[in-house]
């Protein structure tokens, strides 16, 4: 039987994405509290699907590794759903690239060990398109989570820093998103020619879930009305598309980030660049 794995699959759209993966297959979900995992668990088997439910933090490798080799024992890993991520206000600096950053390369690194085939979908943001390039830390940054990962954490934190805490930890976020596009299509390549792994990134907006409970107001409804339907996205929504990717029917896609975002960053929406290109008087206007 094929075994998935979601990380971050508790709760949001990792969640959503366990309940829209196949039926037959088996799913192991993934997350540092096991009491939000147990419920979820429950609640997807109540739903027909096959899941299990495993501990790790994805910031630490050795919890990545454990789990990685848990799902091949149990069988041929076909997907990973790298869904597992905090925002800008659930931490500092240094833990938002630990998580979001770091987290990702061991995920991709320790599943390229163990499996054949399949596809590993990294789920970044459309928050990694929205700084100008001068903010984002360089290439040759990026290349250290690599060669050496205590170097890259800290260059990372560096760039960040801007201001108060509160707006570092926003940059932060954005660079580690910016960076898991990059290091997904990095990875694509090699994964492919080596094992035939497909690997992609997606990149949503505003999500409705419980990361987002607490984001409501003027900020919010700005970006949000930068969206062509005028609204944030339902976990459902983006499990539709991930799913969609992963499967197997779509194997020519490889490297490619897919920005699921309502139009926001399409339309201008970004931190330096809040131009609208569409509004409302291009409705009228014969494009
Ligand atoms: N919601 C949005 O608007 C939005 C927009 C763009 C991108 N995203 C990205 O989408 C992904 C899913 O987010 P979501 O909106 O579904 O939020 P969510 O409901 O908070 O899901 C995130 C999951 O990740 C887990 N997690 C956090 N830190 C972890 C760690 N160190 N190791 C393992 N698991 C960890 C959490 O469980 P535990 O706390 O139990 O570990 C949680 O279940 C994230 O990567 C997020 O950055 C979300």
């Amino acid at each position: 039987m094929k075994i998935n794995v979601v990380t971050g699959g508790g709760t949001g759209i990792g969640k959503a994405v366990a309940a829209m993966l196949p039926k037959d297959e088996q799913v192991i979900i993934t997350g540092r509290r096991m009491d939000k995992l147990n419920k979820a668990v429950e609640e997807l088997n109540a739903a027909g699907c096959k899941a299990s439910a495993m501990t790790c933090d994805v910031s630490k490798r050795e919890d990545v590794r454990k789990l990685a080799e848990h799902a091949a024992s149990l069988g041929e890993i076909d997907k990973v759903i790298h869904c597992a991520g905090i925002s800008g206000s659930m931490g500092k600096r240094e833990t938002i690239i630990r998580i979001n950053a770091l987290g990702t390369v061991h995920v991709n690194q320790e599943f390229y060990k163990v499996m054949n085939g399949g596809c590993i979908v990294d789920v970044a943001s459309d928050s990694g398109y929205m700084l100008p390039g001068l903010m984002l830390p360089g290439k040759r940054t990026y290349r250290l989570a690599i060669s050496d990962e205590e170097a890259f954490v800290q260059k990372m934190v560096r760039k960040a820093k801007l201001g108060k805490e509160e707006t570092s930890s926003q940059i932060a976020y954005m660079i580690s998103k910016n960076f898991v596009r990059w290091y997904a299509g990095c990875c694509a390549y090699k994964y492919m020619v080596t094992k035939k792994i497909r690997v992609l990134s997606v990149s949503p907006g505003f999500v409705k879930t419980p990361m987002t409970d607490a984001e409501q107001g003027e900020a919010t409804d700005t970006m949000l009305s930068y969206t062509g339907w005028k609204r944030g996205a339902e976990p459902e929504e983006l499990a539709y598309v991930i799913t969609a990717l992963a499967d197997e029917r779509a194997r020519y896609l490889i490297g490619a980030d897919i920005l699921c975002d309502g139009g926001a960053v399409t339309n201008g929406y970004g931190m330096m660049t809040a131009t609208k290109r569409y509004d409302e008087s291009s409705l009228k206007e014969n494009w």
